[in-house]
C-alpha cells in the first residue's frame, strides 16, 4: 500500500473542469492498484482571491509543504486582469513555485501520431518526435531584484532584472544532464550569451557541469537560432535545458507543435514535494462550457505518479490509454481538424475524460 498525500488546487477557468477529469482517474488507480490518495483541496489563484484577498494564502503554503505532491489546473482570468501585478493570480502561482522549490519545469513534448491533422508542422518534420524542456522555475528574470515601475520627472521606467548565480545554474543543469543519461543522451542548453552576461554563465557553467558527465553530448544554441531550429528540425532534440523566461516562450511553441496547447503536461520538482500542472492556461474563453481538453490534465497526473509516486508503469499506462483515444479519433474541439476530419469524433470534456477512463480501466484489468 503506498498513500500519496496530494493536494488539489482547481484554480481558476477551466481548471476545476479537467482537475475533475484527473480525479476521476485517481479514483479507478485506488480502486484498481495499490496506491491511496490522502486528497485535500483549496483555493487558489483568482478564486483565492475572491475568498481571501490573496492568490496564495499562508495556510495553503503550508499545506503544500506537507504533501507528497500537487496537482494544480489553471490560474488566471479577466476577472482578475486590471489588477496590479503583486496582486494577480499569477504571482500565486509563481509563489506556489517558489515556496515549493521546484526549480527544475519539465515539460515534454510528444507527438501524438494520429493528431498530425492538427499539428502545424508537416508530417514528416514531426513524425516520432518527442522531446523535453527542461525549465529553470524559481529565478531569473521571473525573480530578479530590482523590480517595479517607478516615475521621475514624469517619465515612467520599468525594470527587471535577469539575475542568475551558479549555483542555481548548476542544480537545474544536473537534473538536466541526468535525464539526458536515462534517454538519448544529447542536451541542447539554450542561451543567449552573446549579449547578456547573466546568460554567458549560464553557458559557461553548463559547460563546466559537462565534464562530470562524459557520456552526454552537450550543445549550446542561441534562443533565437532554439526559436527557428524548433519549427525547422524539431526532430533534432531530446533534452532542452533553458531558464525561466526562454523556457516559457520556448515550450509554448512545442505544445503548439504537438497539435495543441491542451496536450501537454508537466512536472515541477526540486528537493522534495512536486508540483504538477498541464502547460496550457485557463482559457477563460472556453470556461463552464464544458468544451475544455482535459488530456494534458490527465498526463499531468501520470508525471505525478511516476514523479511522486515512483510508478512508471502507470505514467505510460495514460499515456498509452490517452494515445488510444486519440486513435479511435476522440477528439476535443482544440484537437479537431477544421471541418471535421474524418473518423473524428468531436466531444466535450466529461465524454474525453470518460473514454480516457474506460481505457485506462481496460489495460488495467488486463495487467
Ligand atoms: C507557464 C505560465 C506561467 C509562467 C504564468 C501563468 C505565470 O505561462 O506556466 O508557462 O509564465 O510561468
Ligand atoms: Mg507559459
Amino acid at each position: 500500500m503506498t498513500e500519496l498525500k496530494i493536494v488539489l488546487l482547481e484554480g481558476d477557468g477551466i481548471g476545476p473542469e479537467v482537475v475533475s477529469e484527473a480525479v476521476k482517474v485517481m479514483d479507478l488507480l485506488e480502486e484498481q492498484t495499490d496506491l491511496t490518495f490522502a486528497v485535500e483541496r483549496a483555493d487558489f489563484g483568482g478564486a483565492s482571491l475572491d475568498h481571501h484577498g490573496e492568490p496564495l494564502t499562508d495556510a495553503t503554503v503550508s499545506l503544500v509543504k506537507d504533501a507528497d505532491a500537487v496537482l494544480l489546473g489553471a490560474v488566471g482570468g479577466p476577472k482578475w486582469d486590471d489588477l496590479p501585478p503583486d496582486s494577480r493570480p499569477e504571482r500565486g502561482l509563481l509563489r506556489l513555485r517558489a515556496e515549493m522549490g521546484v526549480f527544475a519545469n519539465l515539460r515534454p513534448a510528444r507527438f501524438f501520431d494520429s493528431l498530425s491533422d492538427s499539428c502545424p508542422l508537416r508530417p514528416e518534420l514531426t513524425k516520432d518526435v518527442e522531446f523535453l524542456f527542461v525549465r529553470e522555475l524559481i529565478g531569473g528574470i521571473y525573480f530578479g531584484e530590482p523590480r517595479g515601475i517607478s516615475a521621475e520627472e514624469g517619465v515612467r521606467r520599468g525594470v527587471s532584472t535577469m539575475v542568475y548565480d551558479e549555483n542555481e545554474i548548476r542544480r537545474v543543469g544536473r537534473v538536466a544532464f541526468e535525464i539526458a543519461q536515462r534517454r538519448k543522451k544529447h542536451l541542447v542548453s539554450v542561451d543567449k550569451a552573446n549579449v547578456l552576461e547573466v546568460q554567458r554563465l549560464w553557458r559557461e557553467v553548463m559547460s563546466e557541469l559537462s565534464a562530470d558527465y562524459p557520456d552526454v553530448t552537450l550543445e549550446h544554441l542561441y534562443v533565437d537560432n532554439c526559436a527557428m531550429q524548433l519549427v525547422t528540425r524539431p526532430g533534432q532534440f531530446d533534452v532542452v535545458v533553458t531558464g525561466n523566461m526562454f523556457g516559457d516562450i520556448l515550450s509554448d511553441a512545442a505544445a503548439a507543435m504537438t497539435g495543441s496547447l491542451g496536450m501537454l503536461p508537466s512536472a515541477s520538482i526540486g528537493a522534495s514535494g512536486g508540483l504538477f500542472e498541464p502547460v496550457h492556461g485557463s482559457a477563460p474563453d472556453i470556461a463552464g462550457q464544458g468544451k475544455a481538453n482535459p488530456l494534458a490534465m490527465i498526463l499531468s497526473l501520470g508525471m505525478l505518479l511516476e514523479h511522486s509516486g515512483g510508478r512508471a508503469d502507470l505514467a505510460a499506462l495514460i499515456h498509452e490509454s490517452v494515445n488510444a483515444v486519440l486513435g479511435r479519433g476522440f477528439r476535443t474541439l482544440d484537437i479537431a481538424s477544421h471541418g471535421g476530419g474524418e473518423g473524428e469524433r468531436v466531444v466535450g470534456t466529461v465524454e474525453m475524460g470518460a473514454a480516457v477512463l474506460e481505457e485506462c480501466r481496460a489495460r488495467l484489468a488486463q495487467k
